[in-house]
């Protein structure tokens, strides 16, 4: 019996607090004319004091729980895919799960930086494929503003603060299976594929941590590196699900991105032929939020009726390690 993955309810959270370029420029050298022309972000969301990951992650949840119209007790397994954790433990996932009100189920975090929501998406895919899990809450929470040096212009400027959630189920009822002529057009996951190098972990990284430091770190880029990095493995990655599939780029209605930089997805974009319209773009008002940023972009094309009902997704993302993957979802 074939067991699908779908994707029944998405949800996000923004802290309130809004600071445009023009805020920024009161305390770093820099300008909206440097920073719109090179990322396309124009303000970016930042957690309040004292306000957590796992207060975003928290917030997301429920209105993705809302939206799929499931109870939290429903739930079999949660997973958040953070780089930045409320502590170095317990695992940010199990706070949620006991603010969620649950006493069963499991839940642990995923840390796969920029990629972790498409390493998220494979994780919870292989474990309703596997039979291990039903119903799934998968979220990409950070607060990336904590671990920003804000003496350093060329990083702090491209991040902002969010999360986004989904629902996933476990179709086992009326599921295809991969060699049914449905297997493509059905609802759900078709297939996610993932990659890392861990060769150039230096490219991209934060100077502290557990191990390493008395210090949790600030983040370090050398940007020109990963951004030639990202322009290559995304457009690989691209390819790569497209053929698994036997599919081609004119079979996509949306690519729903990992959001670091609008030059990088209009490379993306172009590579697969697809225009500009069809690419679900927040960089704008969000920045570059990391495991966020997907599910953030998603719920915005899904709740404003941009991405309807048996639409096919492609979404995409590389991040530190460096990781980078892609998962293809049909509505
Ligand atoms: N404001 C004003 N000037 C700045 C700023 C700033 N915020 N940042 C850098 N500069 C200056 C530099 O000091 C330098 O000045 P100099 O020539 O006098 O020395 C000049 O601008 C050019 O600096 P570069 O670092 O060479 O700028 P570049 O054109 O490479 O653009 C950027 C930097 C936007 C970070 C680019 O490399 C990039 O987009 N990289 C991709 C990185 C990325 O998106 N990472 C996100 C995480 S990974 C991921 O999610 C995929």
């Amino acid at each position: 019996m074939a067991i699908r993955s779908e994707i029944i309810g998405c949800g996000s959270y923004l802290p309130e607090r809004i600071v445009s370029n023009s805020e920024l420029t009161k305390t770093v050298d820099t300008s909206d004319e440097w920073i719109v022309p090179r990322t396309g972000i124009k303000q970016r969301h930042m957690a309040a004091e004292g306000e957590l990951t796992s207060d975003l992650a928290y917030n997301a949840g429920v209105k993705a729980l809302e939206h799929a119209g499931m109870d939290a007790s429903e739930l079999d397994l949660v997973i958040v895919a953070t780089a930045t954790p409320d502590s170095t433990f317990p695992a940010t996932a199990t706070k949620v799960q006991a603010m969620l009100g649950m006493t069963s189920g499991a839940a642990f975090d995923l840390q796969a930086v920029c990629s972790g929501f498409v390493y998220g998406l494979s994780t919870a895919d292989s474990f309703i494929k596997a039979g291990n899990a039903k119903n799934i809450l998968l979220i990409g929470a950070e607060t990336f503003s904590r671990i920003l040096d804000w003496d350093d212009r060329t990083t702090c400027v491209l991040f902002g603060d969010g999360a986004g959630a989904v629902v996933l189920r476990a179709n086992s009822d009326n599921a295809p299976s991969p060699n049914d002529v449905a297997y493509n057009t059905a609802k759900g996951i078709l297939s996610t594929h993932l990659h890392s190098d861990g060769r150039y972990s230096d490219i991209l990284y934060v100077d502290g941590g557990a191990s390493t430091s008395e210090s949790v770190g600030k983040l370090r880029m050398s940007g020109k590196e990963v951004f030639r990095h990202a322009v290559k493995n995304l457009a690989d990655v691209v390819t790569e699900t497209l053929d698994a599939n036997n599919l081609t780029q004119e079979d996509l209605d949306w690519l729903v991105p990992h959001q670091a930089n609008q030059r990088i997805l209009a490379s993306t974009a172009k590579k697969l032929n697809l225009s500009l319209d069809q690419v679900v773009m927040t960089v704008d008002h969000h920045a570059n939020t990391s495991a966020a940023s997907i599910p953030l972009a998603l719920d915005e094309a899904v709740k404003d009726g941009r991405i309807k009902e048996g639409d096919l997704l492609l979404m995409e993302a590389m991040g530190g390690g460096l990781t980078w993957g892609a998962g293809l979802v049909r509505w």
